[in-house]
């Protein structure tokens, strides 16, 4: 169901679930992707009309109030973005939302503290979650969800709260599942996914999807070393998922049988130890030293994955290529996402991390069809997993 659906909403209260999830260095906003990306439907609303309640969630907060994860940085920023002044509650249901949102005029709006704050929003028992989304949805007449990054999560802003209001989904769950889906449902071939990062055990479910559907599965970063190690090689003190080497070597056998090619590092950046300035040096993929680790992909794995990247119709990237903070070992995910930026396919890079490296590397976001916004979540599309925070709005029934 589209913003549409929701009739005429000029003075009506929307309560619109974005998310502003973003990294915060203090209160300082160092990418600010996920506050842009929440722009579109927040403007829609603005400009029906409607009175904008936001609610999001800031890192992990357990159930009640610490000021480091208060979403009191985001509001300036929201905002120079919308061209607007963006009023803040320091509570989530409480007085301050309530009086916050009484006060709104028709195509003003609001963000309301942190939803985390709150022990209902992520609470593991229904009637609880039940309870706090009855008042979130007390404070509106409908709800928007446009907070794709937690569309995987059953908590009460994303899912029973579209249980007791008229619910749409906003612009961005709308482009970033029709983008998602057009990457698994029947993509065009060569259909090539990239993936790092440091835990093969967070890609599980997603590698063995990709197993069936995937024509190249193309593997760098932390977790590339446990795919070495499944190999016979050794990975000196390179991270390693040691419970996941069996498995993974079952992923390269059925790999063979499925005629799914398998690209890994022929070369890496290794190091002493973890760290900006630390001296490193390229190696092959089976001479890392004993005493030492992998923190990038080596230029030859950059030139090796290029190539597998151009002919592709249809890509998928997820996770960074190495220790791309420190820029030193940012080479391998910067030569990752040019030829990426360069393929002419379908190109869709997936949250988090990945998401970041492009922006903050300098890439101009233009040259990929499709940055999304969620780390998890998309992740969980691609392994064909039914999300509840979409699943919910799909029902009839409400
Ligand atoms: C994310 O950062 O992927 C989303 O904002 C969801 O956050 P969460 O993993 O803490 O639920």
């Amino acid at each position: 169901k589209t913003i549409e659906s929701l009739g005429d909403l000029r003075g009506k209260r929307v309560l619109v679930r974005s998310d502003l999830n973003v990294p915060l260095d203090g209160t300082r906003i160092t990418d600010d992707g996920r506050i842009r990306a929440s722009v579109p439907t927040l403007r829609a609303l603005l400009d029906a009309g409607a009175r904008v309640a936001v609610v999001a969630h800031l890192g992990r907060p357990k159930g009640a109030p610490e000021e480091k994860y208060s979403l009191r940085p985001v509001v300036g920023r929201l905002g120079e973005l919308l061209g607007t002044d963006v009023a803040f509650a320091t509570d989530t249901v409480g007085p301050s939302a309530q009086e916050t949102v009484a006060a709104l005029g028709d195509g003003e709006i609001a963000i309301l503290e942190n939803l985390r704050f709150n022990p209902g929003e992520t609470s593991k028992d229904e009637a609880e979650r039940r309870e706090f989304a009855q008042q979130l949805a007390a404070l509106a007449d409908a709800y928007v969800s446009d907070g794709f990054g937690v569309v995987h999560r059953k908590q009460a802003s994303v899912y029973e709260v579209a249980q007791l209001l008229p619910s749409a989904a906003g612009l961005l769950v709308l482009k970033e599942v029709e983008s998602l889906r057009k990457v698994t449902d029947d993509p065009e071939r060569p259909f090539v996914v990239i993936l790092g990062g440091a835990k093969v055990s967070d890609k599980l479910g997603v590698i063995e999807n990709l197993l069936t559907k995937a024509d190249r599965l193309i593997i760098g970063g932390g977790m590339a070393y446990t795919f070495l190690k499944a190999q016979g090689l050794e990975i000196g003190n390179s991270l390693l998922d040691a419970e996941q080497v069996d498995t993974v070597r079952g992923y390269l056998e059925t790999a063979e049988k499925n005629g799914v090619e398998i690209v890994l590092p022929v070369d890496t950046v290794v190091a002493p130890e973890f760290g900006p300035d630390v001296d490193s040096e390229v190696v092959a993929s089976d001479q890392i030293p004993a005493d030492k680790e992998g923190l990038d992909i080596g230029p030859k794995t950059a030139e090796l994955f290029a190539a597998k990247i151009a002919d592709a119709k249809t890509l998928f990237w997820n996770g960074p290529m190495g220790v791309f903070e420190f820029e030193k070992f940012a080479e391998g995910t910067r030569a990752v996402a040019e030829a990426v930026a360069s393929c002419a396919g379908f190109t869709v890079i997936g949250g988090g991390d990945s998401a970041a490296a492009v922006r903050n590397l300098g890439f101009d976001e233009s040259r990929y069809d499709h940055i999304s916004t969620g780390g998890g979540a998309s992740l969980e599309l691609i392994e064909g997993k039914e999300l509840p925070g979409i699943a919910i709005l799909e029902e009839d029934d409400k």
